[in-house]
Order: C-alpha cells, then structure tokens, then sequence
C-alpha cells in the first residue's frame, strides 16, 4: 500500500512516498524530500508565519513533481494521500491541506489528515525495531514538548507536557542570549559538549509540577548573561554558561520522563523531535536501567513527512479511515488524533 505524505506544519516544506507493509514490518521509503526555510527565517530570530506559508506554496507544487520522478512512479499508483493538519501554523497548515485535497480529489484518491505530534511519535516505526505497545514518548521539538502514553496505534494519553516553550524554543531563546543565530539549540549543545562542567549554577526546572515550563529559566540565563557579560567574551566561559543551560534542560525532561516511567510500565521509549539530536538528553536517557530507547534517524526526527505518510497510509490500511471534512487544527491535541 502506497501513500503520499506531505508536511507544512511549521517551516519545512515535506514529502514522502512510502510502502506501509503491515505494523511488523519496516515500511519502505521510496523517496522522501525536504526543504527547509532556516535561512528565511533567520533574520527575523523566529519563523514569520505568513513568509513561511508563501513559502510552502512556492514549493509544494516543485516539491510534488520532484518527489515522482525521484521514485519512478506516478500518482495513479499511490493509494492514499496523508497531510498534516494539526497542530502548527495555521496558514502554513491550510497550504499542504489545500494541495493535498486539490490531489486527492483531481486523483480521486482517498485523503487522511494526520495530527503531527502522531507522526512524530511514529517516526520511531521507520527504523528496524519492532514499536510494542503499551510505550511512552518524549517528544521535544522547537514547538512541543510532550511525554505520551501510547496505549496503541490511536489511542493516546498525554502525562506531561509544557504550560510555555518548549524544550527546542529554551534551547533556542538561551542561544540567542549567548548570540547564536537562530535556530541555535545545536551549537549550544556543541559548544556546551567541549567541557565536563559549570560554576553557573541554574534553577532545576519544575521538578515537582505536573507539566514542563521553561520560561523561568530563560529569564535565569538573561539575568546571568547580564552578570557575566566580559567573563562571556571568553569562550571557555560560554561553553560553562551553555553546559549548565543544557544540563538544567535535559534534567528536567530526564526527571519528568523517569518519574512516568515509574508510574506506567512501559519497556520502551521512542525519543523524537529536533531535540532528540541532543547528545547529553540520549546519554541520560540510555543510562536509565532496564530501558529500550528509540531514536529515529536524525532525518526522522525533524519535520518530516515519512512519519505523516505512515500515520496516514497505517490509518487507513488498517482501520480504512479517510477524512471527509478536512479542517486545519493548529491546536489538535494527540489525544484527539485517531
Ligand atoms: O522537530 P524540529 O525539526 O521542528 C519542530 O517541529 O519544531 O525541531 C527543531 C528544534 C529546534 O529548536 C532546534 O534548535 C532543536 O530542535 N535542536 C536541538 C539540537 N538539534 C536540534 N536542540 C538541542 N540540541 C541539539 N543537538
Ligand atoms: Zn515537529
């Protein structure tokens, strides 16, 4: 079973063609593509939501042709088409929805909308191992931050998830504090991985709530930039500031994970989102006994659209459900996915 899947969540641009071959099996990516819009952005310090989707609709249509031609096959042999929905932008949603419908209904091929956050946790199915439900997922990306209990495939309980930024958006807004450019969470990580420890000193973030918050700890690291700001000129110093940033960050998703774990017998764990890139989160995380960590392939772990692609081709290979009324949700809730 084929599926087109296509991503415009945010500010990539995706597709994907892939073979689903049953919830067993590795499904097989026949071409995937992304095109990212860093470099737009950048200038402003954040994604602009409207050049973002001026964007997606530039590229969706070059996107498209590109991504058949790559895999040798023509859309008369996909059987479904998958898109994004929800959550993201909205105007950035609308646009791959619109395209993806104007395909679906000039193809006459069935359509399946598909809650983002499922994609990202799904992610971990395109590698090799075996996803066994009951799991949990620790989805850290630039716009969410969620542990979910995966009862099955559609059936969702959110046990943490941020009440502010999220754990990409703190390692991003720190960075900028330390004069990185945007994105930036990757070179503080780079920067604070040269050195095996800090005399700055950071609040634990939120140990005890219920959620993650990391607006505190931005307004923290302002207050210590300021402090410190001739002593930061020196790169050592900045490498210490960077290393107690990320080592507050991956605490506090590290204790919340652990603390779930205790509560909700899961042996595996499917690591996903931008932020599962980071080495000392992984490090922590594959320290913790008895555990079976899934990290999909660094690709699969940003904005993507093989993960939309085999949420959708899954939904509707299994439980033959399509979607008749689509509608962009820029806050779907993963609980509401199925
Ligand atoms: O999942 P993703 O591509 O986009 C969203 O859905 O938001 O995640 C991008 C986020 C950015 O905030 C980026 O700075 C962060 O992932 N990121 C990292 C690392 N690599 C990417 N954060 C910390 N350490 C890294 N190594
Ligand atoms: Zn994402």
């Amino acid at each position: 079973m084929i599926t087109l899947g296509i991503e415009t969540s945010c500010d990539e641009t995706a597709f994907a063609l892939l073979r689903y071959n049953g919830s067993k099996q590795q499904p097989d990516i026949l071409a995937e593509l992304v095109s990212s819009q860093i470099a737009l952005h950048q200038e402003y310090g954040g994604v602009v939501p409207e050049l973002a989707a001026r964007e997606h609709l530039r590229n969706l249509p070059l996107l498209h042709e590109q991504i058949f031609s790559e895999a040798g096959i023509t859309l008369e042999e996909v059987d479904c088409i998958s898109v994004t929905s929800g959550p993201g932008l909205k105007g950035c949603l609308l646009m791959g929805m619109h395209f993806a419908q104007a395909l679906a209904r000039a193809a006459e091929k069935p359509l399946v909308c598909v809650n983002h956050i499922e994609g990202h946790i799904w992610a971990g199915a395109l590698k090799k191992e075996e996803l066994r439900t009951p799991f949990l997922a620790l989805v850290v990306s630039g716009g969410h931050t969620e542990i979910v209990h995966v009862h099955n495939f559609g059936t969702y309980e959110v046990l943490a998830k941020t009440i502010d930024d999220a754990a990409g958006e703190a390692f991003d807004k720190s960075a900028n504090l330390l004069g990185f450019p945007y994105p930036g969470g990757a070179e503080l990580s780079a920067l604070a991985d040269t050195v095996k420890e800090s005399p700055f000193t950071l609040p634990k973030v939120m140990r005890e709530a219920e959620g993650f918050s990391f607006s505190g700890l931005k307004t923290a690291i302002a207050l210590l930039v300021k402090k410190n700001l001739n002593e930061l000129s020196k790169e050592r110093k900045k490498a210490e500031l960077a290393y107690a940033i990320q080592d507050s960050i991956v605490d506090s998703l590290v204790f919340k994970l652990k603390k779930a774990l205790s509560l909700n017998a899961c042996k595996q764990v499917v690591l996903c989102g931008g932020v599962a890139a980071n080495s000392a989160l992984r490090k922590s995380l594959t320290d913790i006994e008895g555990l079976e960590l899934i990290v999909p392939e660094p690709k699969h772990c940003m904005d993507n659209a093989a993960m939309i692609a085999y949420v959708g081709g899954r939904r509707y290979a299994e439980q033959g459900q399509v979607t008749n009324n689509p509608q962009a949700r820029p806050r779907w809730s993963i609980e509401d996915a199925a």
